[in-house]
C-alpha cells in the first residue's frame, strides 16, 4: 500500500498538527484517508498508516477493529450501506430496510451484491434517533427513510446519482414542534 501523492502529502500535513510524541493522534484521519483511497482497509493499508505514526501495526489495528466506520473487508464499488437497527430506529422501520438490503443488496451483511456495487451491514445507534430510521452512506446520514425512499435511493446510486444527504421527507430535528 501506497498513499496516492496528494494523499500522502495530506496525510504528513495531517501528522504534523499534533505535538512532538503525539503524531499517533492522527490515527483515526489517516486510516479514513487510506480507506477512502482504496473502499476499505486492507491489512497494508493500516501496516503504513502505524508505519508514518511510528506505532506497532497492532495498536493501528486496535483502532481499526473498534470504529464500525472503518471497513476491513471489500465492500461494494459504489456504496457500503450501514442501516442502524438500534432501538428507534427499529421501532420506527429499520427491519424494512434491512429487509431491503437482503432482497436488492445481498441475503447476508458484508456480502456484496451480484453487480458488485452495493454491500450493507446493520450498525448501532449513529444519534440521529429523532430521525429515525436512518442509514450512513461514507459520511453522509439519509434520515427518516421509508422503504419506498430507500428502494429509491438505491436505484439513483446504481444509476451513479448521489442523494441529497439528511431527512429524505423534508423534516429537520431543529425545527419548532
Ligand atoms: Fe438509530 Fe439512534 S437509534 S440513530
Amino acid at each position: 500500500f501506497a498513499f496516492l501523492p496528494a494523499n500522502q502529502a495530506w496525510a504528513e500535513a495531517q501528522i504534523t498538527k499534533y505535538p512532538e510524541g503525539r503524531q499517533a493522534s492522527a490515527i483515526i484521519p489517516l486510516l479514513w484517508r487510506a480507506q477512502e483511497q482504496e473502499g476499505w482497509l486492507t491489512r497494508p493499508a493500516i501496516e503504513h498508516v502505524s508505519e508514518m505514526l511510528g506505532m506497532a501495526y497492532i495498536r493501528g489495528l486496535e483502532v481499526a477493529t473498534f470504529y464500525f466506520m472503518f471497513q476491513l473487508q471489500p465492500v461494494g464499488s459504489v456504496a457500503h450501506i450501514q442501516v442502524c437497527g438500534t432501538t428507534s430506529c427499529m421501532i420506527c422501520g429499520a427491519e424494512d430496510l434491512i429487509g431491503i438490503c437482503k432482497e436488492k443488496i445481498a441475503k447476508n451483511p458484508h456480502e456484496i451484491s451480484a453487480d458488485g456495487k452495493f454491500s450493507w451491514e446493520e450498525v448501532e445507534c449513529l444519534g440521529a434517533c429523532s430521525n429515525a430510521p436512518m442509514a450512513m452512506i461514507g459520511k453522509d446520514y439519509y434520515e427518516d427513510l421509508t422503504g419506498a425512499r430507500f428502494t429509491e435511493m438505491l436505484e439513483e446510486l446504481a444509476r451513479g446519482e448521489v442523494p441529497t444527504p439528511g431527512p429524505q421527507n423534508g423534516r429537520y430535528a431543529s425545527e419548532p414542534l
